[in-house]
């Protein structure tokens, strides 16, 4: 393990925008002396004075003394030209995204900094292999990612290209480390960990909108109450503006040639064409502004309490579903097993209450034979959950569909009915996503236990997906996957070689 650069080492930062200002603050706080560069006039001054107003700002909330503050301020040195650099131990450049403008400014850099002087980028999207290509000194040249707010997002990814030195990459790594973030270590392969691992959890709701599931609230509200999302993936789009969203995706699926698993959405395309970009121009999803009005979610009706549970099964979802009924007071018996239904199920005064394998509930009605089937989502923790999605089978009576509702809803769950698509919104979303880490862990972009920190870390999600997967059961998230690669025929969602393993031999994903 490599030690991290000293803080007597001093730090140069290329490009005093919203990135470059915030990992100089960051380095400043740490307590290196910081040279900041950006070839735009008055940039670097003007972002001294927002770093030391934020820095006095958290100062005045208590977070440490105003003198540490001014201090760190101080330690801020705006420069006027690449030759200040000459003293830098390390180098972060946080300029334009265009690898041209990047590789230029790189020789330039060679040609000012001692050989030994680390020269990191902070580019979301380029290949830090291809930027590095034709330098005296490839070895030096690492990806140090940061995420938006940089002060404020623990993740950094540091990312080797094919001529990256190892010790390059382990001081940065130290170095992050020692400035308070979260570092993980990632290879140089499209969106790194989190721009490509999280593809899903966008690509998932807008299948299920183009499909017509549910509406874009409904989906939301299952994602933030059944999942715990800190927000809906459409919410989020509409946070991040779907033309960066859709840029984003687009870089990714053709960087992997056009694989489908990244295929973007042609219902996002249409979004972005009609200039509705979200937030920042004032509908997207959503409208926004003073008189837009935040559309409810899909909630059912309120049932009756049905009269008999009965539980058989000791799948996690089957199980905590049942705790949660037995919590409210139902007498939960013990069922008789179903044949095709693996993973268990509930029995609600005759409907059978089903966790999604990603099937629609009319397949698994007409694989067992029964017709009262209604299929029910995942949930991150069903002890806690305020919402569930579940849909009925074709044919389904309403008296089952309102027993499963009323069951449910004596638990203090709020009922979301979709239209019967298969792997309901949390179950397809989560499969995905691990399936998308599982792959990413395959191609040893990364380790399993980074990826999970990653995304964590850099998307607040609330649980690593393949410490999530190995929770659900692999064997599970497996059958989900094939499930829905058989109902779509898609080669979207084909199985991870290292998820049909696992599978096979009853590891985990996550060690
Ligand atoms: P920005 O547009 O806010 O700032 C870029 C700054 O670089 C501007 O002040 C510009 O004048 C300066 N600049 C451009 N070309 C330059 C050059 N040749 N020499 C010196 N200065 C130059 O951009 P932002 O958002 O800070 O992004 C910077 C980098 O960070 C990009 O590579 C971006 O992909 C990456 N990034 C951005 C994130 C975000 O959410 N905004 C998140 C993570 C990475």
């Amino acid at each position: 393990m490599a030690d991290a650069l000293p803080v007597t080492v001093e730090v140069g930062v290329i490009g005093a925008g919203a990135m470059g200002a915030g990992i100089a603050q960051i380095a400043a706080q740490a307590g290196h002396r910081v040279h900041l560069f950006d070839n735009r006039m008055g940039a670097a001054d003007q972002a001294k004075l927002r770093i030391a107003e934020t820095l006095a700002a958290l100062a005045a909330k208590g977070k440490f003394t105003p003198e540490a503050a001014v201090a760190a301020a101080a330690r801020i040195v705006p420069v006027h030209a690449l030759g200040a650099f000459v003293s830098a131990g390390l180098v972060v450049e946080a300029i334009v995204e265009d690898a041209d403008v990047k590789r230029k400014l790189l020789r330039e850099l060679e040609v000012v900094v001692p050989p030994e002087t680390i020269l990191a980028s902070n580019t979301s999207s380029l290949s830090i292999t291809a930027l590095a290509a034709g330098l005296k000194h490839p070895g030096r040249v690492v990806g140090m990612h940061f995420f938006n707010p940089a002060p404020v997002l623990p993740l950094v990814e540091v990312v080797s290209g094919l001529a990256t030195d190892a010790a390059t990459a382990d001081v940065v790594y130290a170095t992050a480390a020692a400035w308070g973030k979260k570092p993980v270590h990632a290879t140089s392969t499209p969106g790194f960990i989190v721009n490509r691992c999280a593809r899903p959890f966008y690509a998932e709701a807008l299948a299920l909108l183009t499909e017509r599931a549910a509406d874009a609230a409904t989906i939301d509200a299952v994602l933030r109450e059944a999942g715990a999302f800190r927000m809906g993936a459409f919410e989020l789009m509409d946070l991040i503006g779907h033309d960066v969203n859709l840029a984003v995706t687009k870089s990714v699926w053709e960087a992997y040639f056009h694989d489908p698993r990244y295929r973007p959405s042609v219902l996002q395309q249409e979004r972005v064409a009609a200039g509705y970009l979200g937030r920042k121009s004032g509908q997207g999803i959503y409208a926004y502004g003073a008189d837009a009005e935040k559309p409810l979610p899909r909630t059912e009706p309120v049932q009756p309490r049905p009269a008999r549970v009965a539980a058989a099964g000791a799948h996690p979802m089957t199980v905590g579903l049942r705790e949660r009924l037995a919590g409210a007071g139902f007498a939960v018996a013990a069922g008789a097993p179903v044949g095709a239904l693996a993973s268990g199920h509930l029995d609600v005064d005759g409907a059978l209450l089903v966790p999604s394998d990603g099937r629609t509930a009319t397949a698994v009605a007409l694989a067992c034979g029964r017709p009262d089937v209604v299929v029910f989502d995942l949930a991150h923790d069903y002890g806690r959950c305020t919402r569930l999605a579940i849909a009925a089978a074709d044919g389904c009576a309403d008296a089952a569909v309102a027993a499963a509702t009323g069951a449910l809803q004596a638990a203090g769950i709020a009922v979301s009915r979709l239209d019967d698509v298969a792997g309901l919104v949390v179950m397809r979303t989560v499969a995905m996503l691990a399936n998308e880490a599982a792959d990413a862990a395959t191609q040893g972009i990364a380790n399993p236990r980074d990826i999970d920190t990653a995304m964590v870390n850099g998307v607040n999600y609330p649980r690593g997906p393949l410490a999530w997967a190995d929770a659900i059961g692999v064997a599970h998230v497996a059958a989900v996957l094939e499930n829905m690669a058989a109902h779509y025929g898609d080669g979207r969602y084909r199985t991870s070689p290292l998820v049909t393993r696992r599978c096979a031999t009853g590891g985990r994903l996550a060690d």
